[in-house]
């Protein structure tokens, strides 16, 4: 290595501060050599098995560290929190940030030279990309991969898609509750994450098209041997890069970003990512709104035949070629020049990719739809903007003018959804509030409301739904999000009372309150908050200081870049 490395502060030292921090180490059964001045690496692991996504992870770590070895590297693994989307209550969401702390504090108060983010779980790519983008040493992001396909009876099912759908179903009274349970075991059939185009697949995809993951990073199985192959790889890699001193703040340009919101689109890519992208850029410096969203994004056709926008699985994904195969479809509209992890450009890592299964990854000429990616909606309902999904929703609801049928919390829609003398029908729409970030807390995944029982009997699918809440990537639906300010903080949102008429007009980016000035400034006037569910703690400290979907729901004393400098002396 021509320059000291960080590492050489901690173990460099022939005094007692040295003699310190070598011996503790050394009942690792490090030997003396080990602390010569090679690059140390850092692994954050979020393995947990209250994350059964990431619950593989104590064996896939040990490819990264034989990788890291190999090329000279003293590979040091730490947990980090893990942010695990099936379990954690009341959202994974209200957790990112804390674990972004987690993973920024314990990278800039330890001796690492360059760390590897073993990420899976929906939450846990963007904290761990998050911290370390606020600490800007070398970084590379291995996924833990999807599941294999789901079975059931014969027939491929998608993790979450399927959920929402058998969830109707039972509704509706076309399955049983006991088929219900039989497919609980056939969805989720192997270690990994999701295996629809969820959050996790979308966040494995937008660090590969960032250029924070070698090639192929985010469609190979969990179980596929090119996983570890990758993970040793990768560990070969940071080692390298810390050599190069190849950082997250070279990589993560304005290119960068818009190169993932295409590739979002393309991939007909979760919600999610909107917020997670937008708080990354806010760690880093990079300039990034939620209009850029729809200006990069605008007019991306969808061609990965995925669930929930289309029919396929990760597995499938992975055999088409991955997700360097749809990136080389959409090569003329990526900017090809920025650099990446692997020391060379996204052209370059892109330039032999293949397409072996044009069903999986449809030719442009029969996307799945032309208008992939996100619509950013603006109007007096949401001011600071809403989103949508297009390749979610159904088409003929993408204009549409209906009488709003209003639930004031998620509670009062539990209560009233099922209820036979509910006004509504299929041209209604359903408003939800009190679900942003600072209303639930944590901006929960409960926008796609399941729709009221007696119209599903009748054949509905789906209805206009607006609400500041999140959906899964998993989910689908003519679903706005993420309207901004929130009820919580008196945005519109909260204004809005049942038979109130509201506009939808996807096309023409706006959505709007049909509701006039003076009538909205007299409810304003009798508007309260709500009460804060738990005052003090972590919880206290996230609503006192969560920024609204628009800015990504960071916290605001998070955002930026603090820079790796050694810290003083601990004794
Ligand atoms: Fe972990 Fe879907 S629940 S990825
Ligand atoms: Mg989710």
């Amino acid at each position: 290595m021509s320059r000291k490395l960080r590492s050489q502060h901690w173990f460099g030292g022939l005094d007692k501060d040295g003699f310190i921090h070598r011996s503790w180490m050394k009942n690792n059964g490090l030997p003396d050599d080990a602390f010569d001045g090679r690059p140390v690496i850092g692994i954050c692991n979020t393995f947990s098995e209250l994350t059964p996504c990431n619950a593989h992870f104590r064996g896939l770590v040990e490819h990264i560290k034989a990788g890291v070895l190999e090329a000279g590297g003293l590979p040091l693994e730490f947990p980090v929190f893990s942010c695990g989307e099936s379990n954690l209550r009341p959202t994974a969401m209200l957790f990112r940030n804390l674990a972004s702390m987690d993973v920024e504090e314990a990278i800039r108060g330890n001796p690492i030279d360059g760390v590897v983010l073993m990420a899976g779980c929906d939450k846990t790519t963007p904290s761990l990309v998050m911290g370390a983008a606020s600490c800007d040493l070398p970084a590379i992001v291995v996924s833990g991969g999807p599941m294999l396909n789901g079975r059931l009876k014969g027939r491929t099912i998608g993790s979450g898609t399927d959920v929402w759908k058998f969830s109707e179903d039972v509704r509706a009274g076309v399955m049983t509750p006991a088929e219900f349970m039989a497919a609980e075991s056939a969805m989720s059939r192997s270690p990994g994450h999701c295996m629809t185009m969820g959050t996790a697949s979308t966040m494995a995809s937008m660090a590969e098209a960032l250029g924070l993951a070698l090639p192929g990073n985010a469609a190979y199985p969990a179980v596929d041997a090119h996983r570890a192959r990758l993970a040793r790889l990768s560990g070969r890699r940071i080692v390298a890069m810390v050599a190069e001193d190849l950082r997250p703040s070279h990589i993560l340009t304005r290119e960068a970003f818009a190169n993932a919101i295409r590739v979002n689109g393309a991939i007909g890519g979760s919600t999610n990512a909107v917020v997670h992208l937008l708080a990354i850029a806010g760690r880093v410096g990079t300039e990034l709104t939620l209009e850029d969203w729809d200006r990069f994004g605008r007019d991306i056709p969808t061609i990965l035949n995925l669930m929930p926008s289309g029919t396929f699985l990760m597995e499938d994904f992975c055999y088409a070629g991955g997700l360097p195969a749809v990136m080389k479809e959409i090569a003329d509209l990526l900017d090809l020049d920025n650099p990446t992890v692997t020391g060379k450009s996204v052209g370059e890592n892109i330039a032999d990719a293949e397409n072996y299964n044009p069903d999986v990854i449809l030719p442009r000429a029969v996307a799945l739809t032309q208008q992939g990616g996100i619509a950013v909606l603006k109007g007096n309902l949401a001011p600071q903007g809403a989103i949508l999904k297009p390749s979610a929703a159904t088409p003929g609801l993408m204009q549409h003018r209906g009488p709003a049928v209003v639930f004031e919390t998620i509670d009062h829609y539990k209560q009233r959804i099922d209820d036979p003398d509910l006004d509504i029908d299929e041209t209604s729409i359903m408003v939800l509030k009190n679900c942003g970030p600072k209303g639930y807390p944590g901006m929960a995944e409960v926008g796609n409301m399941a729709l009221p029982q007696k119209l599903l009997k009748q054949g509905v699918r789906d209805m206009v739904r607006i609400s500041d809440a999140r959906m899964s990537g998993t989910a689908f639906g003519t679903v706005v999000l993420h309207v901004a300010p929130e009820a919580a903080v008196g945005g519109a949102l909260a204004l809005v009372r049942d038979g109130d008429w509201i506009e939808l007009d996807v096309a023409g980016r706006r959505l709007h309150l049909d509701v006039d000035e003076a009538e909205l400034a007299r409810r304003r006037q009798l508007w309260t908050p709500p009460e804060v569910a738990m005052p003090g703690g972590y919880q206290g400290l996230y609503v006192e200081r969560v920024m609204q979907a628009d800015r990504g729901a960071d916290l605001d004393f998070l955002v930026g870049c603090r820079g790796h400098a050694v810290p003083r002396e601990s004794h």
